[in-house]
């Protein structure tokens, strides 16, 4: 079987043998599929992706403390977010920033979010493989779990890497759009946004889920309607929703069909999602 998003006429063919398709939205413009990101994307053209939005494990779930609603819990996000040590861990950042640079058209970039965790060996990797780094953005969390061992400043930043697929790049970037939303200034690199709202879990929640506030600023800021926007690590399909909801067509790939389930209804019935961006 064989699935095909299409991209202002140019077709994108993703043999599904590399993983399995799960779900296609009626337009065909969004599809979701089931497996390990690298070898789904060994299997997309070269130069097909406009847009990458990338929130890879965190490594962070090691058995340390933390505190969800007032009360102490182990930091348990699932197997996928186990860490197997630095070079391991560096090694996979390595390779599958390197199957994203093969899929991004020449003037094509990426954010990617993450904390002290993975974020400093994504950027050096990204360093090793030659993309340009265009911004380093703190994403403000407005309201941050306190830290209960009271050892440590409240974790309250992510950190979002966003750089260009190489060094002769010319990305794209709506810089008119961002001034106009900050009020008629530049836009700068720290951005306060609040978390996920109760209609975005609407139909169950994952661990890490992202805003979709955040999702539309990186997605109107870095790509044009009709764009094909890519997310490797697709969770509960944050990015598919924003992205279709822009008009850009989507490809997101996940190795848990719980989360693949959970994405497709966000994608069938989108309204919690769009009620939550028009308030943010
Ligand atoms: C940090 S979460 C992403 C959350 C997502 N941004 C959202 O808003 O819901 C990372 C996701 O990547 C998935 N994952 C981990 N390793 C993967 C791989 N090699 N290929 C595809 N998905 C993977 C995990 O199952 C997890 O759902």
């Amino acid at each position: 079987m064989e699935a095909t998003v299409r991209k202002e006429g140019a077709a994108i063919s993703a043999a599904t043998n590399a993983g399995k398709l799960h779900f296609v939205t009626d337009s065909g413009q969004q599809m979701l599929m089931q497996g390990d990101c690298m070898e789904v994307m060994e299997r997309l053209p070269a130069e097909s992706v406009d847009l990458i939005f990338a929130d890879p494990p965190y490594f962070l779930s090691n058995g340390g403390m933390t505190c969800k609603s007032g009360r102490m819990v182990k930091v348990d996000k699932g197997a996928w977010d186990r860490s197997q040590g630095p070079e391991a861990n560096h090694e996979f950042n390595l390779a599958w920033l390197k199957a994203c640079q093969r899929v991004l058209t020449p003037n094509g970039s990426i954010f990617v979010s993450g904390t002290r965790h993975a974020i400093f060996s994504v950027g050096y990797a990204m360093q090793q493989l030659g993309y340009k780094v265009l911004n380093d953005i703190a994403w403000f969390k407005v309201n941050p779990p306190p830290n209960l061992s009271c050892r440590y400043f409240t974790h309250a930043t992510e950190t979002i890497i966003w750089a260009a697929r190489d060094l002769q790049s010319k990305h794209y970037f709506d810089y008119p759009l961002m001034k106009e939303e900050n009020g008629g200034k530049q836009m700068k690199s720290l951005w306060s946004i609040k978390p996920p709202y109760k209609s975005e879990k609407r139909f169950g929640k994952h661990p890490t889920q992202k805003p979709v506030a955040l999702l539309s600023r990186i997605i109107r800021a870095a790509s044009r309607p009709g764009d094909l926007v890519l997310d490797p690590f697709n969770g509960s399909g944050t990015t598919g929703v924003v992205a279709t909801a822009l008009d850009r067509s989507y490809v997101g790939v996940e190795l848990d069909k719980k989360y693949l389930d959970l994405s497709a209804k966000r994608l069938q019935d989108p309204q919690g999602d769009l009620d939550a961006m028009a308030r943010s």
